[in-house]
């Protein structure tokens, strides 16, 4: 299990000069309006105007954090402190070098360098099929969360559906991705990862029975654009 984990991470370390650039011509820039939303209706079930503390877990490049920022700034939210986490040595120093002023750590999901119940909002966005680990990740989510505080996953799930568009979308994500993945990073083998692991993930009612099971409760569940990704919002309880 824990050489899966590493290799894994050392896959994103390989990758981390190129995923930027690479993310963004894949997704075509629609994650924006995603990512977008997952802030704004945290903060509309928030319901504060001020908030203690933002986590964002496999924070990879860091955009979450800049999106949770950017959100909190329209809406005239004051947020005490933000922190980045990720395993990968080469996505934070890729962070680290986009936004200067934020705090990042080095960690796993599922080991966390914080003390109990001090997040207000945690957020893992396209990160939890990439923990091995991941009930165990739940339970760490849960002990470091408030009570009354949120886990916000973004991920792409696993559909049941047929048809046109589930064709079209198979097409996308078995062909054109690793191709074009591997012309921008020249790792093919990372861009194969990626629809496997989305077809080896969970759909999106299996994902709440765990987090239930770690002690959150659905508040919000929305998927985008054909099923491709999926917004949870669970409150600690
Ligand atoms: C697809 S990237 C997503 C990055 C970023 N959250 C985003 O939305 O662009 C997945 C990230 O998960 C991280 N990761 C892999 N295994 C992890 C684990 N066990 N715990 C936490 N993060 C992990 C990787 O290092 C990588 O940065």
């Amino acid at each position: 299990m824990e050489k899966k984990q590493e290799k894994i991470i050392q896959m994103f370390d390989d990758i981390a000069p190129t995923y930027d650039k690479a993310n963004h011509i894949l997704s075509m820039g629609i994650d924006i309006s995603w990512r977008k939303k997952a802030c704004d209706k945290t903060y509309e079930l928030a319901g504060a105007k001020k908030i203690g503390l933002i986590v964002d877990v496999a924070c990879g490049t860091g955009d979450m954090i800049g999106f949770w920022q950017k959100r909190a700034k329209k809406q005239n939210i004051n947020i005490k402190r933000t922190l980045g986490i990720d395993p990968s040595f080469k996505m934070l120093q890729c962070a680290k070098a986009k936004f200067p002023n934020f705090d990042f750590a080095k960690a796993k999901a599922v080991d966390l360098p914080l003390p109990n119940a001090c997040v207000d909002i945690l957020s893992i966005s396209y990160g939890i099929r990439n923990v091995i680990e991941r009930q165990k990740a739940f339970k760490e989510f849960a002990r470091v969360v408030k009570n009354g505080g949120f886990v916000v996953i973004l991920e792409f799930t696993k559909d049941d559906k047929n048809g046109i568009f589930h064709s079209l979308k198979q097409l996308y994500l078995h062909k054109i991705l690793p191709f074009l993945g591997a012309l921008i990073s020249k790792n093919y083998e990372a861009y194969k990862y990626l629809p496997d692991s989305i077809e080896g993930f969970l759909s999106a009612s299996i994902l709440q029975d765990e987090l239930k099971e770690a002690g959150f409760k659905t508040e919000y569940v929305k998927s985008f654009s054909f099923d491709i990704s999926t917004l949870l919002i669970a409150k600690r309880c």
